[in-house]
């Protein structure tokens, strides 16, 4: 027979606990909610009674709903309040011996059938289940941020977790509107292992002042589609609990430098910085638990007169190359009123991008987006031409040919013979290193990339690179005329991958290795990052879109350039490519769609 969860427990009332409690409380669950003091107790009260405030202020609660709720929940100081609950959730700080004793404890005073789960998200259910005399119906119910929003919740079995209780944890996540993935206790799970990476990654680029919290985010959340960038996720989940998820990930998971925590994590929790909960960590927030961004010393002046602040005019654009980039980035530019002018290798190819370009402005008029009129005056701006002498009074270039440095380099030196001063010489490298092409000129210093993202006309995001021989006013051209284009620019420096690809890539290639370790299924850990991250798309099912040759290429050319061991390519990675299974491309990949 299933056991029937008719009251549970939480202890534990910050984050995570706080919100655990408003998710059994909203399926009819009456909740015991324990805090160590009366003053947490308040604070996990408030945090609660804020949620559901904010859910019937939006409509998504009814008032007589929200009272319903909050009147299935018994607030108690001390875990003696625990005896008659048939399922236990520990939602306390992320330590081993804190939650060993809470465990003791909770063995000592919950009734003997009563299940005892934790929330921990990279401790050991094993190690916390031992301190019990029950281990057999200890299990880990690892919960996401926030935990009435997300879908997911990873469920964790020991060697010695009880088939019946795996079944039981299951069948209660159903009821609790979940979608729940079985797996095995391994440090971080399946998100955490995936997301705590790149996490770390991307405190590494602030600490090292690579790119600014900002520019890191939108790059993030504009190039990939998430629902948040890292520096701002840090800030939800709490950065002293990021710090002891990425400690215990480190030593627990073979002491991957990865996961080493980036020394800014301690140094910010020790000043007590640790996110929303007290009102300040990467962002400053309106108050403690706020979720209200608000300005600070760091908060970039982006208003039109300080963008434009430094930058040289520009009103005449030349485009080189006649691939995919280069008819997008024409229609780009032609469209916010510039004065463009395409060059190719030849008029058959200037043909071919124009009617590209024709066809796309088309599609733009078709969908309402554009009338006859804007479009036949985007096209009127540009004229075509097959010879880079044309580029002799052009104000910027934007180089879009194929991805290889002796031809981006020859192309740069006639660009420099031909173009006059005061030019500025853009590169849409995304894998090349712009101070080779800068290197190919006499002007480094009016060289930059402006790597925009494909397909161009759509995605809001270009990666402004600078190198190190750049110049201040280069860049504040750059930022103009990106702002211009209404794309975001976001500045980085010149290393392999510029921000997404440096931070997105080494994620996907740990979830082919997750996959080869065979610790999950593919459709599970697409499901994970999905439903428990809020990702857009799972990692297999974006490796499938991307192609898998790309994202092995970009892959090798990190590893190459950084030297970190952890991003040596998964070698399931190249063997799939080297069988041809690329992906969507090749019909097969991770998954096979030959059958669609
Ligand atoms: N923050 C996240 O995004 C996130 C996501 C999933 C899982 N988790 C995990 O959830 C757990 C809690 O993390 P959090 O971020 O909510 O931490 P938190 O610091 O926000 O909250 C912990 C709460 O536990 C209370 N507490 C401490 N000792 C206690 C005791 N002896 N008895 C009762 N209550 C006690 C504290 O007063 C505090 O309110 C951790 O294991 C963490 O790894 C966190």
């Amino acid at each position: 027979m299933a056991r029937e969860f008719t009251r549970v427990g939480v202890v534990g009332l910050g984050t995570m606990g706080a919100g655990i409690v408003e998710v059994f409380a909203r399926n009819g669950i009456d909740v015991v909610a324990v805090e160590i003091s009366s003053a947490a107790l308040e604070r996990g009260r408030v945090t609660l009674t804020g949620s559901t405030d904010r859910a019937v202020a939006k409509g998504k609660l009814a008032e007589a709903d929200r009272d319903a709720l909050l009147s299935r929940v018994d607030f108690q100081v001390g875990l003696d309040a625990l005896h008659s609950v048939d399922l236990v959730i520990e939602a306390v700080p992320e330590h081993l011996d804190l939650k060993q004793r809470i465990f003791a404890e909770l063995d000592r005073v919950c009734k003997p059938e009563a299940i005892l789960a934790t929330n921990t998200s990279s401790l050991s259910v094993t190690e916390i289940s031992v301190a019990t005399t029950r281990p057999n119906q200890v299990i880990g119910i690892h919960f996401f941020n926030p935990a009435p929003v997300m879908k997911l919740v990873e469920v964790v079995r020991t060697v010695v977790t009880s088939a019946d209780v795996v079944a039981d944890v299951e069948a209660l996540c159903e009821r609790l509107g979940k979608v729940d993935v079985t797996i095995n206790d391994r440090a971080g799970f399946i998100a955490n292992a995936l997301l705590f990476g790149y996490l770390n990654h991307a405190v590494s680029l602030v600490e090292a002042r690579y790119a600014s919290r900002e520019d890191i985010d939108a790059a993030m959340k504009l190039g990939c589609g998430l629902p948040m960038g890292p520096l701002a996720l840090m800030d939800l989940i709490g950065l002293d609990t990021a710090y002891e998820i990425l400690d215990t990930m480190y030593r627990r998971g073979g002491r991957d430098r990865r996961h080493a925590p980036v020394p800014l994590i301690k140094q910010m929790v020790t000043a007590g910085l640790l996110g929303r909960k007290s009102g300040r960590g990467f962002y400053t927030y309106e108050r403690p638990g706020s979720p209200k961004v608000v300005p600070d010393e760091q908060t970039p002046v982006t208003t039109e007169a300080a963008l434009a602040d430094g930058a040289r005019a520009i009103a005449k654009v030349g485009i080189v190359g006649s691939g995919t980039m280069a008819t997008g980035i024409i229609e780009v530019f032609a469209k916010a009123g510039y004065e463009v002018v395409s060059v190719t290798r030849g008029a058959e190819k200037s043909a071919k991008v124009c009617e590209a370009v024709k066809t796309s402005l088309n599609k733009g008029v078709v969908r309402g987006k554009l009338s006859d009129e804007e479009r036949d005056a985007a096209l009127g701006r540009v004229t075509w031409s097959a010879t880079l002498d044309h580029l002799a009074d052009v104000d910027l270039v934007v180089e879009a040919v194929v991805e290889e440095l002796s031809v981006k380099k020859a192309l740069f030196a006639s660009l420099d013979e031909i173009c006059k001063p005061g030019v500025v010489l853009a590169t849409t490298t995304s894998s090349l290193p712009v101070i080779d092409v800068a290197m190919a000129t006499q002007r480094p210093a009016d060289v930059i990339g402006l790597h925009f993202f494909n397909p161009a006309p759509i995605m809001p995001l270009v990666e402004i690179v600078q190198t190190i021989r750049t110049s201040a006013e280069t860049t504040a051209t750059a930022r103009a005329v990106c702002a211009a284009l209404g794309k975001t620019g976001v500045v980085c420096g010149d290393r392999s991958g510029f921000i997404v690809n440096a931070l997105l890539f080494p994620y996907l290639n740990d979830a082919v290795k997750m996959l080869e370790a065979s610790y999950s299924t593919a459709d599970d850990i697409d499901h994970a990052m999905k439903l428990g991250c809020g990702y857009p798309m799972g990692p297999f099912e974006l490796l499938d879109v991307v192609g898998l040759d790309v994202a092995l290429a970009i892959q090798r050319e990190l590893y190459l350039e950084l030297r970190e061991p952890g991003f040596a390519p998964a070698p399931l990675l190249e063997h799939l490519v080297t069988a041809g299974y690329l992906g969507l491309k090749s019909g097969r990949g991770f998954r096979d769609h030959t059958h669609r």
